[in-house]
């Protein structure tokens, strides 16, 4: 049973038909996925896997194949420009030809070179792999959009048609002020991008200095660095809003916003939450998700040139489906 949420970003995804590749064509929740994401007319799939045991897979069910390509990476006309794409971007990091050649068969390394070969729009893999496994190629090949800006992910939590983003729940282990600066810049754009109201936390288990420790000043100087950002032309006119050191609870809840931070823009409005650390955002968002019943999208990568998600490994169909909208989404361009 899809959700509102769900069907909106469908039908959202359906606006600008983008071209996702879908490694994982060995798992049934894959295919099932670009089953129901193609009967919606909203994105073009491409699987990576057996074309022969796919489409038995496709007949047993009687569905239709059409909008759909399956790629198998080894028999591909493409392998060879992959590979010396591979081999130019990455000789000067000491790859050798014979290294790109075994790496480009790698189906992670072949859709992430299809991105930036132009042949797809985004790329959506995790059911199977580590997040480490999923991201690298992204991180090497991809790259981030500002040299000098990390790459963070943001899962997106829905109660009641309500989407809140929280970020960054799958990469960055213990961020420096830099690296929570970047993501709280790179989490206000997602925000954007999905329609939710751009106001910043960085949240702590301070209020304005109400606790003290070397986290707490972290969170701080963090918050003042992305703050002095948002005067960067680049987000002129975008409407976000960044602030902290601050308790989920100021940040969330109007009443005591007023009371613990009565002078901020954020507080008791904030729909975007950045977490000290990368335990603090994982086991946050996976509480939220069992205990409240908040439906969970993502990790999504942020600050990246073209989008590369990571699916959990737990992942049902229907989560599925939405990442793949969500990949869609973010390929968008002309979306904010
Ligand atoms: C993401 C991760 C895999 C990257 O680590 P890694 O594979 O060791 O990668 P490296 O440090 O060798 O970096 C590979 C490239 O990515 C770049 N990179 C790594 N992290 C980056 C980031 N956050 N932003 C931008 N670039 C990044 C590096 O600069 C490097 O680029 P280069 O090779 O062109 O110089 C690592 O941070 C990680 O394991 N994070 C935790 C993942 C996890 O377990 N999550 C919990 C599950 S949800």
């Amino acid at each position: 049973m899809l959700s509102n949420y769900l069907k909106g970003l469908i039908e959202r995804a359906k606006k600008n038909y983008k071209t996702i590749v879908l490694p994982e064509g060995e798992d049934e929740r894959i295919l099932q996925a670009a089953h129901i994401i193609t009967e919606a007319k909203a994105v073009k799939v491409i699987i990576l896997g057996d074309e022969s045991e796919i489409k038995d897979y496709y007949t047993k069910n009687g569905w239709s194949l059409d909008g759909i390509s399956i790629i198998k990476p080894e028999n591909s006309p493409k392998l060879e420009e992959y590979t010396n794409l591979l081999y130019e971007l990455r000789k000067e990091k000491g790859l050798t030809l014979e290294d790109a050649k075994k790496l480009a068969l790698n189906y992670n390394y072949f859709g992430t070179l299809m991105i930036k070969a132009g042949d797809a729009d985004g790329m959506l893999s995790g059911a199977n792999h580590s997040t480490a496994d999923t991201v690298r190629p992204a991180l090497q090949i991809i790259k981030s959009t500002h040299k000098d800006r990390s790459v963070s992910t943001a899962v997106l939590l829905v109660k009641d048609d309500q989407a809140y983003v929280f970020s960054d729940c799958a990469i960055i282990i213990d961020p420096t002020e830099k690296e929570l600066c970047d993501m709280a810049l790179a989490a206000g754009e997602t925000a954007l991008k999905f329609g939710i109201e751009p106001n910043v936390a960085l949240l702590s288990y301070s209020t304005r200095g109400s606790g003290k420790g070397e986290g707490v000043d972290k969170v701080r100087r963090a918050t003042e660095m992305a703050k002095e950002a948002l005067k960067l032309p680049e987000y002129a006119g975008k409407g976000i809003k960044i602030d902290g050191e601050m308790q989920a609870d100021a940040a969330l809840d109007a009443v005591v916003a007023k009371k613990k931070a009565p002078d901020s823009e954020v507080a008791g409005k904030a729909r975007v939450l950045i977490f000290p650390d990368l335990e603090a955002a994982n086991i946050g968002y996976k509480l939220l998700q069992r205990i409240c019943g908040c439906e969970a999208y993502g990790p999504l990568m942020q600050g990246l040139n073209a989008p590369v998600n990571d699916l959990s490994r737990g992942a049902l169909v229907e989560d599925i489906v939405g990442m793949i909208a969500l990949t869609a989404i973010q390929a968008d361009s002309s979306v904010n």
